[in-house]
């Protein structure tokens, strides 16, 4: 039976670290996947999730199943964190949620969720978008169209394209858009801007799906909220996925929320069983163990001002070795001008230069980040940064 499937080629962002693995240069360096990494290029357990596995040993009783909805003090916590609290539909009891495995199973389950409210419905993701959007959503069934974002010539976005092609989105389609920390362009809309789109959401009647999953890694927790709070203080119905992979440093956990903004409590409690039956149909119950170490650190002022400033060091780490890079590569004499990589937010950056060039510098140089030119800023440290700039001005 399964003569009839065909090999496929590796993932383009996970492919990268099975040949990062395999490559025998001591001075190989890895900027593909999007994991934090410290100077030594290690991804450590967060203390304030190290701090809150202790209080979980030490008060879990039990290792029977969680609600189907999750670990409620996750996803009061998160919702708090994403709407801040006192948002108008929490107090009016128009939010619909669920724990998911992870932000992909967050966008999966959401798009499940889409394709039974309209099975013709259309997605509209940015070009370009993070590698995964367009086969998690589409093997949901949903179409997807594409609206530009990301001009590589001007190294910035087009808003003006952006706009033209949402002010043509039909009335109830999906526009998902990136809720800060774009990947992989790392280049994030202004207030001005999200302001734009939520006119065009209003004029068009179109839902905005906001993917929230570098909270905290462009301007701060608050700051970086900003879409997210627009969006959904000004229109009815507006889905969120969100993920605690990064900030929270918990990739291997799986730990993710799905939201969904209604017009009012009683489309809550249908959307809330219709997702909690999506969920039930793909993977049943949610794992339990990352939620509930975010509710903890969420609910312990102490743990949750620790993980605050963990947040903040990641992520003014990240800025300065964005300026490093820039400053590198200046001195190795680039030719080209970099200096827009410091104005991009988050864990990835978009060099604009061409896949060939980024086979090139892989090929010649070991180091690895993804053909569309991204590159996962924290892989960058001191004592790679010097190789890296001169790897990169032998392509340019
Ligand atoms: C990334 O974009 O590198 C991360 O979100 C990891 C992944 O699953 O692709």
């Amino acid at each position: 039976m399964f003569d009839v499937l065909s090999p496929l080629p590796a993932d383009p962002i996970l492919g990268l670290s099975a040949a990062f693995k395999e490559d025998p240069n001591p001075n190989k360096i890895d900027l593909g996947v999007g994991v934090y990494k410290n100077e030594q290029g290690q991804t450590p357990i967060v203390k304030a999730v190290a701090e809150a596995q202790k209080v979980l040993l030490a008060n879990e009783t039990s290792k029977t199943y969680i609600t189907p909805q999750g670990v409620p003090g996750f996803i009061q916590g998160m919702l708090e964190l994403l709407l801040g609290a006192g948002h108008p539909a929490l107090i009016e009891d128009r939010v619909a949620a669920v724990q998911a495995p992870g932000g992909c199973g967050a966008l999966r389950i959401l798009a499940e969720l889409l394709k039974r409210c309209d099975e013709n419905l259309t997605v509209w993701v940015s070009d370009p978008t993070w590698a995964n959007h367009i086969p998690l959503i589409g093997s949901a069934g949903l179409n997807i169209e594409t609206y530009p974002y990301f001009d590589k010539s001007a190294a910035g976005i087009d808003f003006a394209a952006m706009e033209a092609t949402l002010a043509k989105v039909k009335k109830g389609d999906v526009v998902l858009l990136h809720g800060c920390c774009h990947n992989p362009t790392g280049a994030d809309l202004t207030k001005a801007q999200w302001q734009r789109v939520l006119e065009l959401a209003q004029e068009r009647e179109f839902v905005p799906f906001l993917d929230v999953a570098y909270l905290g890694f462009g301007d701060g927790l608050e700051e970086d909220a900003y879409g997210v709070r627009l969006l959904t203080e000004n229109l009815p119905e507006v889905v969120i996925a969100a993920s605690c992979s990064k900030n929270f440093g918990l990739y291997r956990e799986r730990v993710g929320l799905a939201a969904m903004i209604t017009k009012d409590s009683k489309a809550r409690s249908i959307v809330q069983s219709q997702i909690q039956s999506v969920a039930r149909g793909s993977y049943s119950m949610p794992p339990s163990y990352g939620g509930a170490l975010v509710d903890i650190i969420l609910h312990d002022q102490q743990l949750k001002d620790m993980w605050v400033s963990e947040v903040d060091e990641m992520r003014t780490r990240m800025q300065s070795l964005r300026q490093l890079l820039v400053d590198k590569l200046k001195e190795k004499g680039a030719s080209k001008d970099f200096s827009f990589i410091t104005q991009q937010k988050g864990m990835f950056s978009y060099l604009c230069i061409t896949p060939e060039q980024v086979q090139q510098v892989r090929r010649e140089h070991s180091v690895y980040f993804v053909d569309s030119s991204r590159v996962n800023i924290a892989g960058i440290s001191l004592s790679n940064v010097d190789d890296l700039a001169t790897a990169l001005v032998s392509v340019l």
